[in-house]
């Protein structure tokens, strides 16, 4: 089957700074993927550059077999990314918002029904009629996530979607992530909540200094272990590969 992302050899740098160094990795359809590392480790650059956003430097990515510079209108369409940074828009409503992205897939009226499921399920149709300025950051957080999940993508990337939000609607979002996986779409999370990965992916890479440490299995992954918490995973192959380094 073709890969949902194939990331293959890619290189990014800011100044001298190499924030993805020659990475190759491939995400399967269906897969619920973590993507975990420090700050600073290069999963929001990688991340953009999936989203055709930021230019590689070097290497290529494919979206279910579309290059993401080649084919950028159609990967875009298969793609749903949810930014780790929260926006403030003064000028439209949440409503208004919705139905400007999905008008930027060429789609109108058909997905008013989807739209409205959308605020619905993310506990947001009370507030439709406001602007974002207004709204919590748990809020905000979930008006992201209806922005990319507007055009019904079958890809979607989450970028520390649960940075912040309090325990009560972090589940409520595990409950909507999940229920997104059970139909069939392909999931890319990032996450500093290490028991979130763990309850959630079944497939977990840990990248370090825009390299990977780590491409497991979750059960392969804590079975190699020791069956040790993936938090203590998590810090010994990232401080591991400090030492190794140093
Ligand atoms: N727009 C940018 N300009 C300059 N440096 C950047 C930019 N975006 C990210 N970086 C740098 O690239 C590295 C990786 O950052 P990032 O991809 O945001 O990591 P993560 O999302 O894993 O925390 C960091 O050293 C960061 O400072
Ligand atoms: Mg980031």
């Amino acid at each position: 089957m073709t890969a949902a992302i194939s990331i293959k050899c890619v290189s990014k740098s800011y100044g001298s700074n190499q924030a993805v160094k020659n990475l190759d990795l491939d995400i399967e359809q269906g897969q619920f993927f973590g993507l975990l590392g420090e700050n600073g480790a290069g999963k929001s650059t990688l991340i953009s550059m999936i989203a055709g956003l930021t230019s590689a430097d070097a290497g290529s990515i494919s979206i279910l077999g579309k290059d993401v510079v080649e084919d950028y209108r159609e990967t875009r369409r298969s793609l749903g990314v949810v930014p780790q940074e929260l926006i403030d828009e003064p000028f439209f409503s949440i409503r208004e918002l919705l139905k400007i992205q999905a008008g930027y897939f060429g789609l109108g009226k058909e997905q008013d029904a989807w739209i409205d499921e959308l605020l619905d399920v993310l506990a947001l149709s009370d507030k439709a009629h406001k602007k974002m300025g207004s709204l919590s950051g748990g809020m905000k957080r979930r008006v992201l996530i209806a922005m990319a999940l507007v055009h019904d993508p079958d890809v979607i990337i989450l970028d520390e979607p649960t940075a912040g939000v309090d325990v009560t609607l972090r589940r409520s979002m595990w409950a909507f992530i999940r229920s997104l996986h059970a139909k069939g779409k392909t999931i890319v999370l990032t996450t500093h909540y290490l028991e979130e990965a763990e309850e959630l992916c079944d497939r977990i890479a840990i990248i370090k200094k825009g390299q990977l440490v780590a491409l497991e299995n979750k059960v392969d992954l804590m079975a190699n272990h020791g069956e040790k918490k993936l938090e203590q995973i998590f810090l010994d192959l990232t401080e591991q590969e400090q030492e190794q380094s140093e």
